[in-house]
C-alpha cells in the first residue's frame, strides 16, 4: 500500500463511532474496535433487528441508552461521536448519509452511495457542506495489490495506457445466493445489478483511466438462465421439497444445509437465519419458510446475471468490462491493462507485466497482513485496509487517507448510471457534462 494508514493514527482517545445497520458489513467494521481497542470505539448502534443489535451490543459493550431501533432515534440527539459507519441496505443509504452529515458526524457510506445519480450528488454536497469527510465502501481500493495495478500505472510501465480490459466473476453460487434469492435480487428492493455489485470494478477502471474522463458508453445485458422458463419440469418451488435437486447446482440443500452440516456456519449460511445463530434446524426453518429456500426459477429477482459495458475515455482509451454470474471464481476480478510498452495481467491475485522491449515478465504483488485480523473473508483484507484509513483519518483530520473519497466517487458512480442509461435505451450514450469534474 501506498501508506501505512494504521501507523498514521496520533489521536490520543479511540474515534468513536455509531453503527447504523447491524448486519454482515456493521459487524465486519466493527471488530476493527476489537482488534484495536485504542483506535475506535463502538458507541451506538441502530437496527430494527433485534438480534443484530443485541449482538453488536454485546460484542461492544454498549450502554443501552445508545442501542436504537432506527437512525431516526439517533439523529434527535446531539451529536455525540466522531463518525458514523452507515451500512443499511441500499435504498436507506441517502437520508442517513445526508442526516448524519448534516449534524457533523464524520461518514463511512457502504457502496453504493445511493440508488440514484441525484441522491449521490446530495450526499457528497451535504458532506462538502459541513465539512466532514465521506469514505464510500469501495473496498477494492484498499485491496494491496489492486493498488499496485495504479502505481504501476502511474509508474509508466506499460507506457500509455491504450485499453483496459476487466472482468468480475460473481460465482454461481454467491449470485443464486445475492441475486436472485437474496437482498439484491429485484431493483426496486435495492438496485439495478451494475450499481450494486460492479461499481466497485466502474470505480477502478475510471481510477485506472486517470484524469482522463469517460466520454462514450455502450452496455447490454439481461437475467439470463434464472427465469420462470427455465424452470425443469418436475421442479417444486422449494428445494426442500424437491425431487430433482441433487441435479441442480443451485439447490439451496447445498449451498447451506450441506455447509452447515459440516460445521461451516460463515457465508452464506450466516446471512439467511436474520433472528438467531444459523444451526441445521434454523437454516432448515430458514429454507422452509424464507426467501432462500426458493426454487432459482421461481424467485422475483429482475437483475442482470450478465452484463457488459464498453466505454471510450478521452484520448482514445477504451475499457471493456464484464460482470457475469457463472463462474467457478467468486468476486476474483481479472484485469488486462494494454500499454503501449507492455501488458500487464492481474489474476486475482498477482500481477504480471510483459515488457515487449526487454520481452520479460515482471511479477508483482503486495503484502497485506491484514488476514491476522479479519480472516480469510473480507475481500482479500481490503475490509481492514479501508476502515484502517477511515479511522486513522478522522483521528488526523486528515482526508487523504481516504482514497473512496467523494469527488472520484460520485464521478464513478455516475458513470455507472450512464451505463445502466445506454443498456435500458439500447445506445451509445455521450457522457458529455455529466461525467466532468
Ligand atoms: N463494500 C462491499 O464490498 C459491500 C459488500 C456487501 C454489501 N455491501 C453493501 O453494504 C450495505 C449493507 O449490506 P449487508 O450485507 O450488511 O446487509 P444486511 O442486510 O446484512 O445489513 C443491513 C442492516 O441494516 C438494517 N437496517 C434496515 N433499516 C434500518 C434502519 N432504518 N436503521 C438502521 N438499520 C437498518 C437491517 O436490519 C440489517 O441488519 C448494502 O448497501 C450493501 O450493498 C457492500
Amino acid at each position: 500500500m501506498g501508506q501505512n494508514s494504521s501507523q498514521a493514527g496520533r489521536m490520543t482517545s479511540p474515534v468513536r463511532v455509531i453503527v447504523v445497520g447491524a448486519g454482515c458489513r456493521g459487524e465486519i467494521y466493527s471488530n476493527f474496535a476489537s482488534i484495536h481497542p485504542e483506535r475506535m470505539k463502538v458507541v451506538a448502534v441502530a437496527d430494527p433487528r433485534k438480534f443484530a443489535r443485541t449482538k453488536l451490543q454485546k460484542q461492544h459493550k454498549i450502554l443501552d441508552d445508545n442501542v436504537f431501533e432506527d437512525w431516526h432515534s439517533v439523529i434527535e440527539r446531539d451529536k455525540f461521536t466522531d463518525a458514523v459507519l452507515i451500512c443499511t441496505p441500499d435504498h436507506l443509504h441517502k437520508e442517513p448519509a445526508v442526516a448524519f452529515a448534516r449534524k457533523g458526524y464524520h461518514v463511512l457510506l457502504e457502496k453504493p452511495m445511493a440508488t440514484t445519480a441525484d441522491d449521490c450528488r446530495a450526499i457528497v454536497e451535504a458532506c462538502t457542506q459541513s465539512g466532514v469527510m465521506l469514505s464510500v465502501g469501495h473496498v477494492l481500493r484498499y485491496d494491496p495489490v489492486i493498488d499496485k495495478i495504479k502505481e504501476l500505472i502511474d509508474a509508466g510501465v506499460v507506457g500509455d495506457v491504450i485499453h483496459i480490459q476487466h472482468l468480475e466473476p460473481v460465482g454461481y453460487y454467491h449470485f443464486a445466493h445475492s441475486f436472485v434469492r437474496g437482498n439484491w435480487r429485484n431493483e426496486a428492493e435495492s438496485s439495478f445489478a451494475l450499481l450494486a455489485k460492479s461499481c466497485h470494478d466502474i470505480d477502478l477502471i475510471h481510477h485506472w483511466a486517470g484524469a482522463r474522463r469517460c466520454v462514450k458508453v455502450s452496455s447490454f445485458g439481461s437475467v439470463s438462465h434464472f427465469t420462470k422458463e427455465n424452470k425443469p419440469p418436475g421442479a417444486a418451488d422449494r428445494c426442500l421439497d424437491c425431487s430433482i435437486e441433487k441435479g441442480c447446482p443451485y439447490s439451496a440443500c447445498k449451498i447451506y444445509l450441506d455447509r452447515v452440516k459440516q460445521g461451516n456456519a460463515g457465508w452464506p449460511v450466516s446471512v439467511i437465519c436474520p433472528n438467531s445463530y444459523p444451526d441445521i434446524e434454523s437454516v432448515t426453518e430458514a429454507l422452509r419458510t424464507g426467501p432462500y429456500g426458493r426454487c432459482v426459477y421461481n424467485c422475483d429477482n429482475d437483475v442482470c446475471s450478465n452484463q457488459v459495458v464498453n466505454m471510450e475515455f478521452e484520448g482514445g482509451l477504451t475499457a471493456a468490462f464484464t460482470m457475469v454470474a457463472f463462474t467457478e471464481e467468486i468476486c476474483k476480478r481479472r484485469t488486462t491493462v494494454h500499454g503501449s510498452k507492455g501488458e500487464l495481467s492481474y489474476n486475482g491475485h498477482e500481477i504480471h507485466v510483459f515488457d515487449f522491449l526487454t520481452q520479460r515478465s515482471t511479477k508483482h504483488t503486495a503484502h497485506s497482513d491484514a488476514h491476522r485480523h479479519f480472516g480469510l473473508s473480507g475481500h482479500g483484507g481490503a475490509d481492514y485496509h479501508l476502515i484502517d484509513a477511515f479511522v486513522s483519518a478522522v483521528a488526523n483530520n486528515n482526508p487523504s487517507l481516504i482514497r473512496s473519497g467523494p469527488e472520484e466517487t460520485l464521478l464513478s458512480h455516475l458513470l455507472v448510471f450512464e451505463a445502466e442509461r445506454a443498456r435500458l435505451e439500447s445506445r451509445v450514450v455521450y457522457c458529455g457534462d455529466t461525467i466532468k469534474s
